[in-house]
């Protein structure tokens, strides 16, 4: 099956009030643990890749290897760039069979951050590709851009910029935020204005980013096995499927898949030092991210069944 679109997998997600899982994907390893939760869960797929992604596997690459996946598989996939920096990537990865990409301004001021997406979208929609924008900061850090603090999405320059852009998504900043580290004190999100803003732009599908909650049993497992990831907080699940059943449509995740890797990998180097085959820690890190992938799906996003 060819790479999809989103437009069809979000307006379906809109009216059945669940999200598509958008994870995002490094090599073949994270890519093969997605596409087997997929399978077995039957959902729906956006696999995305960062600019950091695409530095560090090569794009043809990525490309190529998310072809290969899709040779086994009838699952619908959108292949996303995910904080597109600027026009000349977000060219780029269209030009080089990407079905979606993010334009993120979202660190500009709003007039810049307008700009910049409308020349996206232009030339994006004249090819029939998908424009994700993003208009608030999210705490956290991504490469390349970090904000100390979030600001919230504004309901209604979250109109203005929609209509004025004419982007196919909008990225919210309602309390999420990028990395581990997501709280220090109670987790919330500011669903008030999630909801105004769903009312404001009927119809229209919206984004949560930052929205890992990193499962206890892999924290556990890093810190036994000799990590030092202190305190780490997500995103409560619960939470995550309350923004599903409203305009959240797609929910990003990328710092659970690297956590549960990475604990795996940890536990075995430790329980086999004298191991040196990448395929003997790659292959329970593979099924970690199924595992996870796979509960995502099932008990948080409540797209199963949904290919
Ligand atoms: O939001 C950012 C994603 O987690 C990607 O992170 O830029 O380190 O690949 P990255
Ligand atoms: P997390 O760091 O919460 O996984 O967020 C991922 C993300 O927003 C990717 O763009
Ligand atoms: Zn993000």
């Amino acid at each position: 099956m060819p790479l999809t679109g989103p437009k069809e997998m979000f307006a379906r997600a809109y009216k059945e009030g669940y999200a598509v899982g958008a994870f995002n994907v490094n090599n073949m390893e994270i890519i093969q643990g997605i596409m087997m939760a997929g399978a077995e869960e039957k959902a729906p797929l956006i696999l995305q890749v960062s600019a950091g992604a695409r530095k560090y596997a090569g794009q043809n690459y990525i490309v190529k290897l998310i072809e290969a996946a899709l040779m086994e598989t009838d699952l619908p996939v959108v292949l996303h760039l995910d904080h597109g920096p600027d026009f000349d990537l977000c060219k780029a990865c269209i030009d080089g069979g990407f079905t979606s990409v993010m334009i993120d301004g979202s660190h500009l001021p709003f007039e810049e951050n307008i700009k910049a997406t409308k020349q996206v979208v232009d030339y994006a929609h004249d090819r029939g590709i998908w424009v994700e924008a993003e208009l608030g900061r999210l705490a956290g850090v991504e490469e390349h851009v970090s904000a100390e603090k979030s600001i919230y999405t504004d309901p209604d320059q979250a109109v203005e910029f929609v209509q004025r852009t004419g982007c196919d998504s909008l990225a919210i900043a309602i309390g999420t935020s990028h990395g581990a580290y997501k709280f220090t004190g109670e987790a919330k999100l500011d669903f008030p204005r999630l909801e105004k803003i769903g009312q404001m732009l009927p119809g229209y599908p919206l984004v949560l980013h930052g929205a890992s909650s990193v499962p206890q049993e892999f924290v556990d497992m890093a810190n036994k096995y000799g990590g030092k990831i202190g305190g780490a907080k997500g995103v409560p699940e619960d939470l995550l499927r309350k923004a599903a059943g409203m305009a959240v449509c797609k929910i990003t995740i990328d710092t659970a898949i690297r956590r549960a890797m990475t604990a795996c990998i940890r536990q075995h180097f430790v329980e086999h030092p004298e191991d040196f085959d990448p395929r003997a820690y790659l292959k329970p890190a593979r099924e970690a991210v199924k595992k996870m992938v796979a509960h995502k799906i099932k008990n948080v996003l409540g797209c199963s069944g949904k290919a």
